[in-house]
């Protein structure tokens, strides 16, 4: 597939892809997958490239001086060249392979940041983020006595960058951590300039990218971002891998993260020594099969275009804003349109989110309900819980009508 052959509007060509998508889930319901934020479905040519190198190529990796080891190894490090050129990294040396998004960002917590912060330095968050780009930092505060600030959230759904600006101007900063992309707001946060921001106050940036490498072309040196993470799953590949990109004369400069075989040059009874990036943190046997299936999930997102795939879902997701904005009694979270992406969380009216997505789950469509990892966001948006439905590259308008009867389904059910 190139980007001149398939545009946004075969979506059809893309539906037909994914094998998930071409079920009822209850009797005479089709799926309405709308739960992509959380995890998306895989087409055919992720889970057949998993397939064939399980059928065909398994071995372990580096070690063994055999064809299916050499074909394993190709696999493996083949998906590392992938996803340097997909987040155009400058060396494959700075993509480290983790298990997700959360293992990424607690591999820099336990690595720079158990070596670098301590009493007097200050790690800046934001009260928008998913709880494993909060949690990390507040056990290693706990263990070496930092300072953790938040960005507050404005009454529109975005970080108050004049806040931002004061906490670097007037505190010593050693550490931005902020996501790109909003998995409850959809916000998409000002990262390059919050970089910029950060830098020029003598401060690193960790940009957490779960939910804008599935949407956004992301470029980690454009960006200038000091370490970026993602997971497989979000993107359509598969679960059990992520990625830490970080600069490489930080990660040559930071201890490991675990001990084991594969990061290690040499080891004696007396001590070891670390293996070159990528490898000194990759310890043990990797997810070998996954990488297969991350590097076939960037292939296909490729080969549509990210221009192509954002373009469409903003079409989708525009409309279903639209849409929802008319349902009475319905409340919209996060900022306008434009300075969005991926998702439309609500509440309706004062119906429990939970009661909401299990009634349209009878109407076969698939939403998420509760807190979304984001308990301090939903603290401030002083909701306990919300609904959200989420959009990606195979999802229609014609869902979002699907959306929309089930939600007037459900106010009839709930007499409001
Ligand atoms: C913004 C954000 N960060 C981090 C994560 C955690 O991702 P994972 O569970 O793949 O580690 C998520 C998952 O929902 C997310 O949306």
């Amino acid at each position: 597939m190139t980007e001149q052959q398939i545009s946004p509007l075969n979506i059809e060509a893309i539906r037909a892809d994914f094998p998930a998508l071409e079920q009822d889930v209850h009797p005479g319901k089709r799926l309405a997958f709308l739960d992509s934020a959380a995890s998306s479905q895989k087409p055919r040519q992720v889970i057949d490239a998993m397939n064939a190198y399980y059928e065909t190529s398994h071995a372990n990796v580096h070690r063994g001086i055999h064809v299916l080891s050499e074909r394993a190894t190709a696999a493996y490090e083949g998906a590392r060249d992938k996803v340097r050129a997909f987040v155009n990294a400058g060396s494959r040396r700075e993509i480290i392979f983790t298990r997700n998004t959360t293992e990424a960002i607690n591999l820099v917590a336990a690595t720079w940041g158990h070596a670098n912060l301590g009493p007097g330095d200050v790690v800046v968050l934001t009260e928008m983020e998913h709880h494993s780009n909060i949690v990390p930092w507040q056990i290693l505060q706990q263990e070496r006595g930092f300072t953790l600030r938040y960005v507050p959230i404005t009454g529109a759904g975005e970080l108050d960058l004049d806040v931002y600006a004061a906490l670097l101007r007037d505190e010593p900063v050693k550490l931005v951590s902020v996501m790109h992309v909003s998995n409850v707001l959809g916000t998409v946060n000002p990262v390059a300039e919050m970089i910029g921001q950060a830098h020029a106050a003598g401060a690193l940036a960790l940009i957490d990218g779960a939910q804008s490498v599935p949407h956004l072309s992301v470029d980690v040196q454009a960006l200038d971002a000091d370490f970026y993470a993602f997971s497989a799953h979000k993107m359509a590949g598969p679960t059990g891998i992520g990625v830490l990109y970080g600069k490489r004369a930080l990660l040559d400069a930071m201890p490991p993260y675990m001990g084991g075989g594969e990061m290690i040059k040499r080891v004696t009874l007396d001590g070891s020594t670390w293996n070159d990036l990528p490898h000194k943190f990759e310890a043990g046997t990797p997810a070998i099969a996954e990488a297969a299936g991350l590097g076939a999930a960037i292939d296909y997102l490729s080969g549509i275009g990210m221009q192509n795939i954002l373009a469409h879902e903003q079409t989708v997701v525009d409309y279903a804003l639209d849409r929802l904005s008319e349902v009475p009694g319905l409340t919209l979270y996060g900022p306008a349109p434009e300075r969005r992406n991926g998702v439309a969380t609500f509440t309706l009216a004062d119906i429990h989110a939970h009661d909401i997505a299990q009634l349209l789950d009878a109407e076969g469509v698939a939403i998420r309900a509760g807190h979304h990892c984001a308990m301090p966001l939903h603290q401030r948006l002083g909701v306990a819980a919300t609904a959200r439905a989420s959009f990606y590259l195979y999802n229609t308008q014609h869902e979002v009508d699907v959306l929309i009867d089930a939600l007037e389904r459900a106010r009839r059910v709930f007499g409001r």
